[in-house]
């Protein structure tokens, strides 16, 4: 089966590095990967593929960044004519795989789907029911479309069925990203970036925000800097700066009140074993990443979601998550919970245990035998 594998942005990286990988192990199964180019900085793109052993992608579409409508436009075109291009030359594609929710993500689905070239979703299912979020939207469209529906938690199953898809189509299969981070988390070891960081392991916090809700208004921006700035006076926090909400703290004059606290580590984005050797070392997470919320749980480390809804339920029922919204207080609560050691202790959800990819793959073949003439 040639299969047309797209990824675009971060979190993309790391769920389809496991299924590559996977899917070396499977004759049948020839993947080509195509990126799309929404991130392209070495520190959103290029370090994801050195560290996580990605051969360089077949196809860079080099897209860029744009609005949403651009960017997803310019994305639907391109991948139009790889796979019309692929179609010509007697290699046509059999599938494409698309992962997550980003703008890349449901642009390829729709380019895909309209040539008659079924799409399979990775993460599918996942609902926050805010359709204020971009990724909200990308969801829905892609699930919409695809005819291969790969689950990561339970709540996704259920999404789908609501939404009335046939049962023939849902496959929970686990979680990818936790695939990777259980290939890599012993590697992650020897990063030695909380060595380098002069912290303590088990006494410091990690933070990371780039959501619009949290870091587009002075406001909530500066109000989450004021938390972060006061508690790394007791314990130090570790901040991974996000290129738009370092654009935001520039223009909201906040950036200068982070650098000179002298607890808190402002850094430019990290690549994933630094960022790994950092989380899984870590006493508590403040974040609004889904990604690292499903990380935190799998980590066992607290994780303060600074969001009002979650497409990631089971990370707060099972996992070690709580949602905070964007309300100072209630993240100071949580914070002094997790100094004091009273914070809940969480559980890894089932099926999040390394083999995801796997059983995508043999999904994917099981399929190819049903289509063999
Ligand atoms: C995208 C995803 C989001 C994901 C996040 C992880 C969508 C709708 N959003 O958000 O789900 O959690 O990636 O980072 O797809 N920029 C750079 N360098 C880059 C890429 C972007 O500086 O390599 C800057 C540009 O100013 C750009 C802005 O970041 O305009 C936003 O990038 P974009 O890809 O549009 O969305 P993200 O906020 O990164």
């Amino acid at each position: 089966m040639r299969l047309a594998c797209i990824v675009g942005a971060r979190p993309n990286f790391m769920k389809i590095a496991p299924i590559l990988r996977a899917m070396k192990n499977h004759d049948s199964l020839n993947p080509i990967l195509i990126h799309t180019g929404q991130h392209y900085d070495k520190n959103l793109s290029d370090v994801f593929f050195e560290e996580l052993g990605i051969d360089p992608p077949d196809i860079a579409l080099g897209i860029g960044s744009g609005s949403h409508a651009q960017q997803t436009a310019d994305v639907m075109v391109a991948i139009e004519k790889v796979l019309l291009d692929a179609h010509e030359s007697g290699e046509p594609f059999d599938r494409l795989i698309v992962v997550g929710d980003v703008n890349s993500t449901a642009a390829a689905a729709i380019a895909a789907v309209k040539l008659h070239i079924p799409v399979a979703h990775v993460e599918a299912g996942l609902r926050s029911s805010d359709r204020r979020m971009p990724e909200e939207i990308n969801r829905v469209i892609t699930d919409a479309i695809c005819d291969m529906l790969l689950v990561s938690e339970p709540s996704g199953v259920e999404n789908l069925k609501k939404e009335g898809h046939p049962d023939e189509i849902i496959h929970l299969v686990g979680n990818v990203m936790i695939d990777t981070l259980m290939t890599q988390v012993d590697r992650a070891k020897d990063s030695g970036m909380v060595e380098r960081l002069g912290l303590e392991p088990g006494a410091y916090g990690v933070a990371t925000l780039h959501r619009p809700s949290n870091v587009d208004t002075a406001e909530v921006l500066g109000g989450l800097v004021d938390v972060i700035v006061d508690i790394s006076s007791e314990m130090p926090f570790v901040f991974p700066i996000h290129p738009r909400t370092k654009a935001r703290l520039e223009s909201f004059d906040l950036l200068g009140r982070l650098k000179t606290a002298p607890h808190v580590h402002c850094l430019e984005p990290i690549g994933y074993l630094d960022f790994l050797n950092l989380t899984s070392q870590a006493k508590v997470i403040v974040t609004d990443s889904g990604g690292l919320q499903e990380e935190s749980t799998a980590l066992l480390v607290p994780c303060l979601t600074m969001r009002e809804n979650t497409e990631r339920p089971v990370t707060c029922t099972q996992g070690t998550s709580t949602l905070i919204g964007n309300d100072t207080e209630k993240l100071h609560l949580y914070l002094r919970q997790v100094i004091e050691g009273t914070y809940k202790k969480g559980q890894c959800p089932e099926l999040w245990d390394g083999k995801a990819a796997e059983r995508i793959s043999q999904i994917l073949i099981a399929e190819g035998k049903r289509k063999q003439p």
